[in-house]
């Protein structure tokens, strides 16, 4: 087990390589993302074991529409069955639920049983999921300043008073803490939009492990490694 007290408080991941995973096995990338829906019962799972109170976890972008209408569909549908195998687990597991993303483009039953699922575990605190569905970090750092803007044209904010402590409020991730460590699996070192705001002064870790390869035991190792480095915030060492 890891060391509880330098666990990362909130991990963020962006889950990579599920369409590589099926190709590896001449299947359809769909089998890919099913495969990765189990990891991610299995990462939840395996929170508060690590000292995980926050998991953030990237679904589906502001750009993954421009995949195959099959596979976009694919998608959809498996977040669908996701939130109703899954509730009642969530519910007696401890794990709060929130949804991250703009939801004005998801069809509205999918945004129902989002937020079905957000309301029966609005009481749980052991572990606190959020899951980023059509998200992405420009996206929604432009919505935050649009809510802003509306505020200010109200009379409700006074443009002196935005600053890098009033913004955040703004956004959607406005009741959690930064992430302290972002992953990345599939080899790629990229951020692809995600959190941008948010991961500032986040360690990060590119993993060539496909996210349907990622079990507790690969995310106990990552935990682990953040345990040993040294975090600054900008500042010099004493
Ligand atoms: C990226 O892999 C993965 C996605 C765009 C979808 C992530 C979705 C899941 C893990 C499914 C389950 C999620 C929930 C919340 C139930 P990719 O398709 O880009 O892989 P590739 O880079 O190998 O093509």
């Amino acid at each position: 087990m890891s060391d509880k007290k330098k666990a990362p408080e909130h991990v963020a991941i962006i889950m990579d390589g599920n369409g590589r995973w099926a190709q590896m096995r001449h299947r359809p990338r769909l089998v890919g993302h099913h495969a990765g829906a189990k990891r991610v019962r299995e990462v939840v799972r395996a929170c508060p074991d690590l000292g995980v109170k926050y998991l953030t976890i990237f679904a589906f972008s502001t750009e993954n529409w421009k995949r195959t209408q099959t596979e976009v569909a694919g998608l959809m549908k498996l977040f669908k069955r996701y939130i109703r195998r899954e509730a009642e687990n969530l519910l007696e597991e401890g794990v709060r639920v929130r949804f991250i993303g703009d939801r004005v483009k998801l069809e509205p039953a999918l945004v129902d049983l989002m937020d079905g699922l957000e309301l029966l575990t609005a009481d749980n605190d052991k572990v606190h999921l959020t899951i980023a569905l059509n998200y992405g970090g420009r996206d929604e750092v432009a919505r935050a300043a649009r809510r802003l803007a509306h505020d200010v044209e109200m009379g409700n904010l006074n443009p002196r008073d935005v600053c890098d402590e009033t913004f955040p409020k703004y956004l959607d991730t406005h009741v959690l803490p930064d992430p302290d460590l972002v992953i990345r699996t599939s080899g790629e070192a990229r951020i692809s939009n995600f959190l941008l705001w948010q991961s500032a002064y986040s360690e990060y870790e590119f993993i060539d492990t496909l996210w349907p390869d990622f079990t507790s035991d690969v995310f106990a190792e990552v935990v682990d490694r953040f345990g040993v480095r040294e975090r600054r915030f900008g500042a010099v060492p004493v």
